[in-house]
């Protein structure tokens, strides 16, 4: 069983992206922006907001968080967001999910200029990204398509079975390795017989939020395993979606948590943000 370590790729994308900054700086007078906007107080929200501006900081981005109470109207947002499209000293607007229910996420979304829409989520992008032409990623499966190439594991007509079906994650997750010529099996809350799809795939994506779902006997032999599950169990540790104590006794790669997809996850951001940025150059 091999380890896929996101903390140390992830270290690698901030460092390359770091000194691509400072070209772009030395050459052409562009400092990358990035604009998050956060509502509300949830408390995992807030932290990884933090953990983003830490990010664009150190890679030397420009970034500015507008941070909102709860009660604020969906216009108020929107006035927003179209404050930051036409700034022309950002290159991308992250609005964090979820939002607070009064307000319309789709409608948020839509809002956002395409070409700064570093989380892909934009239906323009999302439509790009599934027809395979250029767009922005969402930030979480890129990441994971990142640690494939990274460990040289080959998707082409591999069985792919990815479990949750978010437009944040299972949905573009799916399309990428798709894309790249797997066969894809997306299951979901309402799947009869999930360990069925999973024990006969050869990788296993899982991303739904629920600490231990993917046991020992759900998966093969030899199975790549990517966890992109970060839950918080009330002893205050981090665990993801896969019992890894077990399943990573069967599994040929696996990822860990913490330390295997979320650090890609911001990583992938800097990546998109700066790809934002050099358009704008
Ligand atoms: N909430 C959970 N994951 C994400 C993400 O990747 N982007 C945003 N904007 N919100 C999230």
């Amino acid at each position: 069983m091999q380890l896929i370590d996101g903390k140390a790729l992830a270290q690698k994308v901030h460092t390359h992206v770091a000194e691509e900054v400072e070209k772009l700086k030395q050459e052409k007078n562009v400092v990358p922006g990035l604009a998050v906007i956060l509502v509300g107080d949830d408390p995992a929200s807030h932290a990884y907001v933090k953990m983003k501006a830490k990010a664009c900081e150190k890679v030397g981005f420009y970034s500015i968080t507008h941070n909102m109470p709860d009660t604020i109207s969906q216009d108020e947002i929107i006035q927003i967001i179209e404050m930051m499209n036409n700034n022309p000293h950002i290159d991308g607007i992250l609005v964090q999910l979820p939002l607070p229910k009064h307000i319309d996420t789709d409608k948020i979304l839509e809002v956002i200029d395409p070409k700064k829409d570093v989380d892909g989520f934009h239906a323009y992008n999302v439509g790009r990204m599934v027809t395979n032409l250029d767009s922005f990623v969402p930030c979480t499966p890129l990441g994971v398509m990142e640690m494939f190439k990274a460990y040289d594991i080959d998707l082409e007509g591999k069985d792919v079975c990815v479990v949750g079906a978010s437009n944040i994650v299972g949905k573009p997750m799916a399309s990428l390795v798709l894309n790249a010529n797997a066969t894809v099996t997306v299951t979901h809350i309402y799947t009869k017989d999930l360990k069925a799809h999973t024990s006969r795939a050869d990788i296993v994506i899982v991303g739904v939020g629920v600490p231990g779902l993917i046991k020992e006997d759900m998966v093969k032999e030899g199975a790549v395993v990517i966890d992109i599950g970060i839950n918080r169990l009330e002893d205050g540790s981090l665990v993801g979606d896969v019992d890894f104590k077990n399943v990573s006794k069967k599994c040929s790669y696996i990822t860990p948590v913490p330390g295997g997809v979320g650090p890609m996850t911001i990583a992938m951001l800097l990546s998109n943000t700066l790809k934002s940025a050099k358009q704008r150059a």
